[in-house]
């Protein structure tokens, strides 16, 4: 039923139903195919389209966040094919709605498709991919417009996301197990694509040891790219090397800063769960069991 849908959707609505360009049909065939292998049951897009009409079918539960830009929303809601009783719109420009959102689930499937500009796909990123289940999928539309570029290649790289090709201009990946960059940290050189055009691949050699770049990239230099822009003459070389270092040695202190945050906010937690307890009625009422308990067992009174 699934498929025969999006052959149905693909079939009788025109990619041009709505004015702000919608994915071909080979773009949405493959949507579908990863759909399916992932069991996908929760998504989210931003934008609306074509997309929203194929996964308001294929998903139990579906979120567009969508701009009233354009005329792609109401042309959605209304065609015959949309689906509402599985999906929700979050209308208001995603630079506004994401910062505030909480997503209730994780997502199994998640495409990016709203505003295009810089940073704003970026912005998307940083707020969808902490929710981007691990074997679930994430798309990546328009990789041709060169600051989505950027990210398309970052994102090869990453050891979150295992790249599973391109479909014309639209990108495929899926989450690996590798741990999640923490959102609210630092860690660049845990980034694959860092670590990998790093101009200074010395100074790393502190936090990952001799040859890591050998280890990691299985090639006996670093890539040309990594030296552009950073030509300088006798002296200048060491001075930027030690800098590099100090860039490294600073990242691992936020990392460390940031762990000890968390750590400090769980203790925060659970001595709050603690009060919390000590001062409820069941705690204050079984006082003298414990009393007793503590006698028994050769000590003072309990609290
Ligand atoms: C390229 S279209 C999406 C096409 C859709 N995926 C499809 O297959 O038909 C871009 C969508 O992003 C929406 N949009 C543009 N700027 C936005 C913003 N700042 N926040 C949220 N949505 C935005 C547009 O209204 C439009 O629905």
């Amino acid at each position: 039923m699934g498929l025969d849908i999006v052959e149905q959707i693909i079939h009788e609505v025109s990619p041009d139903f709505h004015s702000s360009g919608s994915l071909s049909p080979l773009v949405l065939r493959r949507i579908a195919e990863l759909h399916r292998l992932v069991g996908a049951k929760v998504s989210a897009e931003t934008g609306c389209g074509l997309t929203t009409l194929i996964l308001s079918h294929l998903s139990e539960r579906h979120t567009s966040f969508t701009a009233e830009y354009g005329d792609s929303l109401p042309k959605t809601r209304r065609h015959p094919l949309f689906n509402p009783a599985s999906t929700r719109f979050i209308i208001n420009p995603t630079q506004v709605s994401l910062p505030g959102h909480s997503f209730p689930e994780p997502l199994d499937f998640a495409i990016l498709d709203g505003p295009h500009a810089y940073p704003f796909p970026d912005l998307e990123y940083f707020f969808f991919y902490p929710h981007v289940r691990q074997g679930g999928i994430l798309v990546i539309d328009d990789f041709h417009i060169p600051t989505i570029g950027n990210m398309h290649e970052f994102l090869r790289d990453d050891e979150m996301w295992e790249h599973l090709g391109d479909t014309e201009t639209t990108a495929f990946f899926r989450r690996t197990t590798a741990p999640l960059l923490d959102p609210h940290g630092d860690g660049w050189p845990s980034q694959r694509y860092n670590r990998r055009y790093f101009p200074y691949p010395h100074a790393l050699e502190a936090l990952y040891g001799e040859g890591w770049y050998q280890a990691d990239f299985g090639s006996e230099k670093p890539p040309e790219r990594a030296k552009v822009g950073i030509d300088a003459g006798p002296g200048e070389e060491e001075r930027r090397l030690l800098q590099g270092k100090l860039a490294a040695a600073q990242a691992e202190l936020a990392d460390t800063q940031a762990a000890l945050a968390a750590t400090k906010e769980q203790l925060r937690h659970v001595s709050s769960q603690v009060d919390a307890l000590q001062n409820s009625t069941s705690w204050r009422v079984t006082a003298p069991l414990r009393s007793v308990k503590a006698m028994l067992r050769g000590g003072g009174a309990a609290r």
